[in-house]
């Protein structure tokens, strides 16, 4: 009887640690490759405005959460409605409340476990990648010089070498004048004195026309050519980088912080202008980061000012002045350009024509934005026709080999860019 009964309860026991095992394991955090996928793009998708894998950001950085938190469950209890379990009066839940100024996070109650345990996945998997070496360390500066000795060294080398050059030139005249003076005193045969007055001495070479030409030639052409090169920059603001009222780095915020470009230029993709953020847009994040590494407080506060914002109350004074930015690119009011038209229809990045301004901690303009740099451009570039039926019909008219160029859709006609 007792072994009879024993087999069914074996399989039932055994059938309920594989059952309680199995809910368990929808609990543990996946480590397959599709799991890191989905949660990379659910991370970047929702998560990545306020938090980051290795840095700190409005809320603390993700990795090694799963180890800190009280529990898996935790977490997707948490992410599913945080201001929940902070009601709950759980513990870890305020103490981390409190550390982040009290901000609320989202709560994305329609998460399912899975998603909410592939996007741990995904933390996990990129906690462990060990960093690449920061993006475009090696692209060379486009003022120049290239790799290796920048320009301005380089000339100040040859300017030192012609100036030494010159100095060894007149000492030696010297030498050979003593020299001179010392023999005449001597008594000389006829042949050794033709020898030491000989025609061609440093004097008389200089004093000679063809020497006086060669040298009036090198000075009228250099003259010249700076003149050229001066009436071609007249207009010209390429590499200008004015020093801005606050000291706001592109390289923190777009380079090490990824914030996307149109995130503050929200213009961009929608009109003429790329527009230049208010100071509303400083304060989604600004009301909770208060210092900065480099500057500390001292810049931050500035936003402040320009809002009316109380950091030690957090409220808004209403006393409001704008932040004074300095204009960069700016083309004369004769010509039309459109940031839409290139952004968003051209498919075109802003780097094209902005340089890796990710880089910059303070932005200079980096391409010449003449004319000629425009046409330039709309003769060389295919029109990015791609999915956009507007240009479909255009396509079928154009049926030559050829790719369809800007030039080809009217990119070089004068009313297109002159009002
Ligand atoms: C609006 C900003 C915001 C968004 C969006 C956001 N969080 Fe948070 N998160 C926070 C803040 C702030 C905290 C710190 C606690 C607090 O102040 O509520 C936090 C805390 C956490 C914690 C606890 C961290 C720890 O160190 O214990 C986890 C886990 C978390 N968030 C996951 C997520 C996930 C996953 C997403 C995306 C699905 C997400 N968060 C989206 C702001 C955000
Ligand atoms: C956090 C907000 C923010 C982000 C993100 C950001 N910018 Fe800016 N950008 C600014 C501010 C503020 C200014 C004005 C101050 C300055 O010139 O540094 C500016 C100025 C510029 C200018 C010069 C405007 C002028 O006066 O001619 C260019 C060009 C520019 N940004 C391009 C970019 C590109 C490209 C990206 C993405 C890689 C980007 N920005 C990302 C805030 C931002
Ligand atoms: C999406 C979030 C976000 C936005 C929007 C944002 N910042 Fe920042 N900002 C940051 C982060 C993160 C830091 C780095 C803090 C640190 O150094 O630890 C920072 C740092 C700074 C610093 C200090 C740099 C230093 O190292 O001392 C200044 C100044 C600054 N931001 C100005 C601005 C201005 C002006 C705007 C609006 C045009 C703006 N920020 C918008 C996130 C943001
Ligand atoms: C085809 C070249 C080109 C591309 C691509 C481009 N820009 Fe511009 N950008 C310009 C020119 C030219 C100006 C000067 C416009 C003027 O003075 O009317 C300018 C001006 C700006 C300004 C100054 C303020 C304003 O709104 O005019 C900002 C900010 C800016 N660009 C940001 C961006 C961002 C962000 C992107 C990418 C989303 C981008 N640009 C892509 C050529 C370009
Ligand atoms: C990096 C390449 C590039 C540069 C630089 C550039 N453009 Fe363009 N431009 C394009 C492309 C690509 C298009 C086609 C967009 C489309 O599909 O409509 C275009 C289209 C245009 C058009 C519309 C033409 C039409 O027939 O509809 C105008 C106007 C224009 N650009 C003006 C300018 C001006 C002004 C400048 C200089 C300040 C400039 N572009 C610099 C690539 C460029
Ligand atoms: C792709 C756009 C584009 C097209 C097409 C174009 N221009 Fe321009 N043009 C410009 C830009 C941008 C400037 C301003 C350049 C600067 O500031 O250096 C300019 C400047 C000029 C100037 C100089 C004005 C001054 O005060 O310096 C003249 C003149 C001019 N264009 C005439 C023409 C004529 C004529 C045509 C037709 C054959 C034409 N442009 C076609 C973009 C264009």
């Amino acid at each position: 009887m007792k072994k009879r009964l024993s087999r069914p309860v074996t399989i039932l026991t055994l059938a309920l640690v594989f059952f309680f095992n199995f809910s368990l394991s929808a609990q543990e955090i996946p480590t397959d490759e599709a799991a890191i996928k989905a949660g990379e793009a659910l991370f970047n998708g929702n998560c990545k405005s306020c938090h980051r894998v290795k840095q700190k950001l409005v809320g603390p950085a993700l990795a090694g959460v799963e180890d800190r938190a009280p529990s898996v469950s935790w977490i997707i209890s948490w992410v599913r409605n945080p201001a929940k379990v902070i009601a709950s009066g759980d513990e870890y839940a305020n103490k981390i409340y409190n550390e982040y100024n009290k901000s609320q996070m989202t709560a994305f109650t329609s998460y399912t476990d899975e998603q909410i345990l592939s996007i741990l996945a995904y933390v996990k998997a990129d906690a462990a990648r060990v960093d690449a070496p920061a993006p475009g360390t090696t692209t060379a500066d486009n003022t120049g010089g290239g790799a290796g000795v920048p320009s301005g060294y380089l000339n100040a080398i040859l300017i030192g070498l012609v100036v030494i050059l010159v100095l060894l030139l007149i000492i030696l005249s010297l030498i050979i004048n003593a020299l001179k003076k010392y023999l005449d005193q001597k008594d000389l045969t006829e042949d050794e004195k033709e020898v030491v007055h000989s025609k061609y001495t440093f004097n008389t070479i200089i004093k000679s026309s063809g020497f006086i030409f060669i040298v009036i030639f090198l000075v009228a052409s250099i003259t010249f050519k700076n003149v050229i090169d001066g009436l071609y920059s007249i207009g010209i603001q390429q590499n200008y980088q004015p020093k801005q009222p606050i000291a706001f780095s592109h390289k923190i915020h777009a380079g090490q912080y990824e914030i996307e470009c149109r995130y503050c230029h929200t213009g961009a993709l929608k009109g003429k202008q790329a527009n230049i953020p208010s100071a509303n847009i400083c304060m989604n994040c600004h009301s909770q980061i208060r210092e900065g590494t480099n500057t500390g407080t001292t810049e931050i506060s500035k936003i402040y000012a320009a809002i009316g914002y109380d950091p030690a109350t957090g409220s808004y004074t209403g006393k409001q002045k704008p932040i004074e930015w300095v204009r960069i690119h700016n083309l004369p009011d004769l010509a039309y350009f459109n940031h839409a038209q290139h952004n968003n229809v051209g498919g075109i990045e802003c780097q094209t024509c902005h340089g890796p301004i990710e880089e910059m901690d303070v932005v200079k303009q980096y391409s010449l934005l003449t004319m000629g740099w425009c046409i330039d451009c709309h003769r060389k570039t295919d029109v990015n026709t791609k999915g956009n039926e507007y240009y479909d019909k255009l396509l079928e008219l154009h049926n030559s080999k050829k790719s369809l160029k800007v030039e080809d859709i009217g990119g070089l006609e004068c009313a297109k860019c002159h009002y």
